[in-house]
């Protein structure tokens, strides 16, 4: 498998690809479903979420499924409740920003409070084809930390970077438990049939490397340590973290996903033997297919042809892309890649 080679660092005929996000909003088969039910019921129905993340499979040559669920689920469990509102995105029904608002939040039993995300893994398994890997992932801690304390989403994490000034032990202390909540969850994820694993620090660009490094690396680096050998490898994904690869290249993943911020090359450099992932700017799928292909080039180019290199974007694709665009994408990767250099 492509992808699996890849995360080993094994040559494969053409570079694996799959997209942050490839399931979503800008496909009408997803919209058709999504018109009868919420995003919410449609991660708890297992048959639905399958249906979805198997979506962008039928439509493209993907080297990678990833299970149809969100960053957010495990905080329903752990206590803390939130919807998604039409406007704001998530929200947060009650924010944790001092010491007394942890009470009452907890570790969780991911394999029975999740069970339909399991259900889910299982079923895509079941129905995917047996050459094509699926990609379990949870958010990392400092991202979930973020959408706790701010309550959704926020401008310049104020909040959060207070708490972790004026109240070090309770910010480590709900780090804390996060990171256990999301070693259970991944490990329960792997447990029912996700062949490699993803965590998505979406929002830890907003940190300094004092920061960056002092308070939330070595939460990163605990939960890898308790994931890694479990038969999936490990992608590490720190959006907006280009400027602190060397710190981000610490918390000992198998895969480091990389933003559009910085030239895959010099990202490789710094990161060193590891496996690379990314790292097309997501709004490259508005332009036209020329302007695709040539950021494309770009990108297989600077990859130089060392193997573990997984193509992706270098975060979520946008609900207003064009599907025709993903598809010119995706086969221009497999194209572009299978050539010699
Ligand atoms: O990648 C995939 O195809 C798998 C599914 C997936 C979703 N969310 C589905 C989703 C994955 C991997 C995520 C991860 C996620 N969720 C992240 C990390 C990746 C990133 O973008 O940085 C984050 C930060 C979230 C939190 C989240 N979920 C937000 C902020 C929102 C609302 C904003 C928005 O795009 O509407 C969501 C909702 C969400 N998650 C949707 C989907 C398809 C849209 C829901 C809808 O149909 O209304």
């Amino acid at each position: 498998m492509r992808l699996l080679d890849a995360c080993a660092r094994k040559p494969v005929d053409a570079t694996p690809v799959w997209l942050m996000r490839q399931a979503g909003r800008y496909l009408p088969e997803y919209r058709a479903i999504r018109e009868k039910m919420s995003f919410v019921e449609m991660c708890r129905r297992p048959d639905v979420a399958a249906e979805v993340t198997l979506q962008p499979l039928r439509r493209f040559e993907l080297d990678a499924a990833i299970v149809f669920a969100d960053i957010l689920l495990p905080l329903e469990p752990m206590g803390i409740g939130f919807h998604f509102s039409k406007d704001d995105g998530p929200v947060i029904e009650r924010p944790i920003r001092r010491a007394r608002d942890l009470e009452g939040v907890h570790s969780i039993d991911a394999a029975s409070d999740l069970q339909y995300v399991m259900d889910t893994i299982k079923l895509v398994r079941h129905e995917l084809d047996a050459t094509i890997p699926l990609i379990g992932f949870s958010g990392a801690p400092f991202t979930l930390a973020s959408y706790i304390v701010e309550g959704g989403h926020s401008r310049n994490y104020a909040h959060v970077k207070k708490m972790m000034y004026e109240d070090p032990v309770t910010f480590g202390r709900l780090m804390s438990v996060i990171s256990e909540v999301v070693v259970d969850y991944l490990k329960a994820q792997i447990a029912a049939g996700a062949q490699v694993v993803q965590l998505f620090d979406s929002w830890v660009g907003w940190l300094g490397p004092f920061d960056y490094e002092l308070l939330v690396l070595p939460h990163v680096r605990y939960v890898i340590d308790h994931v890694k050998g479990l038969g999936a490898p490990v992608i590490y994904f720190g959006n907006g973290a280009s400027a602190m690869l060397d710190l981000v290249g610490k918390a000992g993943a198998d895969v480091y996903g990389v933003d559009w911020r910085i030239e895959l090359d010099r990202a490789w450099d710094q990161l060193g033997d590891v496996a690379v992932q990314g790292n097309l700017d997501p709004i490259t799928l508005l332009g036209p297919p020329k302007a695709i292909e040539e950021r494309v080039a770009d990108v297989v180019r600077r990859a130089g042809g060392r193997p573990g290199h997984i193509f992706n974007l270098g975060h979520g694709l946008i609900p207003q892309v064009p599907p025709d665009n993903v598809k010119y994408l995706v086969d221009a990767v497999h194209r572009l890649s299978a050539a010699p250099i």
